[in-house]
């Protein structure tokens, strides 16, 4: 059974700067939650209610912010206004934080290398929650992938097809179709220029990694941008054992990108927040 998800949170966000000079990019706000807590609510909904969160250095108001805040909870006790914290308050109910820290930003893969002391010799999530992942009236997709690692205990990736304009945003999978939607990964490409890329089935930011990832990371030298890169961890697992891909049913903003959280904060508003169901 997976317990765990991993949020790696410790990266720059400068496509957000200025905001992003000393707020977190996943404490930005779409609507009226922040980035990082509609990942964990959608992590506690699949059953992995151990938060591991990788920060770093400007990162503390992630962490104040799944905590208590004595003075405002005293402040609006009884009143009308008390309603507005009734989410996160089930978030903290539900969830257990535990937090570590990137000193160094060399990269998602190392990154989550960092958070093999919160995670142990098991098999848990990642959850990057600049990608908002919304499902709202089925499973959502963290849940989707865990019935599916319950099935098939290996790693998966959650993928999407991007236009080729975009694709050297993204790491890209090729493989063999197993069924719908699910593919056996056996090639993987980490931001391949167009005619360079083997399909147009980029990976999102959704994954099931069983724990061997961590000794591969290890053993994985620096790649793109001279980052530690964990689809170069993720290939050498896909040709020792197997690595699947997953179309998931849902829709997803790239909230990393200006135009992306624009787009997202446009839908939440229309169909979830005015639905009041945000
Ligand atoms: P991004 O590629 O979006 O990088 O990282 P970034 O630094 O956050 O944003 P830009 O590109 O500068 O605007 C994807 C995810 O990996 C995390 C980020 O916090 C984000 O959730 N990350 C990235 C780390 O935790 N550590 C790193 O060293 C790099």
């Amino acid at each position: 059974m997976i317990r765990k998800c991993l949020f790696p949170v410790a990266g720059y966000g400068t496509r957000f700067l200025p905001a992003t000079k000393s707020m977190p990019k996943e404490m930005l706000p779409i609507v009226n939650k922040p980035l990082v807590q509609y990942g964990v609510e959608e992590a506690i909904d699949a059953g992995l209610k151990e938060i591991a969160l990788v920060t770093g250095r400007g990162k503390r108001a992630i962490a104040d912010h799944f905590d208590i805040s004595y003075e405002l909870e005293n402040q609006i006790a009884g009143t009308s206004k008390e309603r507005y914290l009734d989410c996160i308050r089930n978030v903290l109910e539900q969830g257990t934080f535990m937090m570590t820290r990137q000193r160094q930003m060399k990269g998602l893969g190392h990154a989550i290398l960092t958070g093999e002391c919160l995670i142990g010799d098991e098999a848990f999530g990642v959850i990057l929650s600049d990608d908002l992942c919304l499902n709202h009236d089925d499973e959502g997709v963290m849940a989707q992938m865990v019935k599916l690692y319950n099935q098939f205990r290996c790693s998966i990736v959650a993928i999407q097809e991007v236009p080729m304009e975009d694709i050297e945003k993204y790491g890209v999978i090729a493989g063999e179709e197993m069924g719908d939607g699910l593919y056996r990964v056996s090639t993987m490409v980490e931001k391949p220029k167009p005619e360079d890329a083997p399909t147009n089935m980029a990976v999102i930011g959704r994954y099931i990694l069983t724990p061997d990832i961590f000794d591969i990371l290890r053993n994985t030298p620096p790649g793109k941008n001279g980052e530690v890169q964990l689809t170069d961890a993720l290939m050498t697992q896909a040709q020792n054992g197997c690595v699947l891909a997953y179309k998931f049913r849902g829709k997803r903003f790239d909230c990393g990108s200006v135009p992306g959280f624009i787009e997202a904060t446009n839908y939440v508003y229309e169909n979830i927040y005015a639905e009041g169901s945000a």
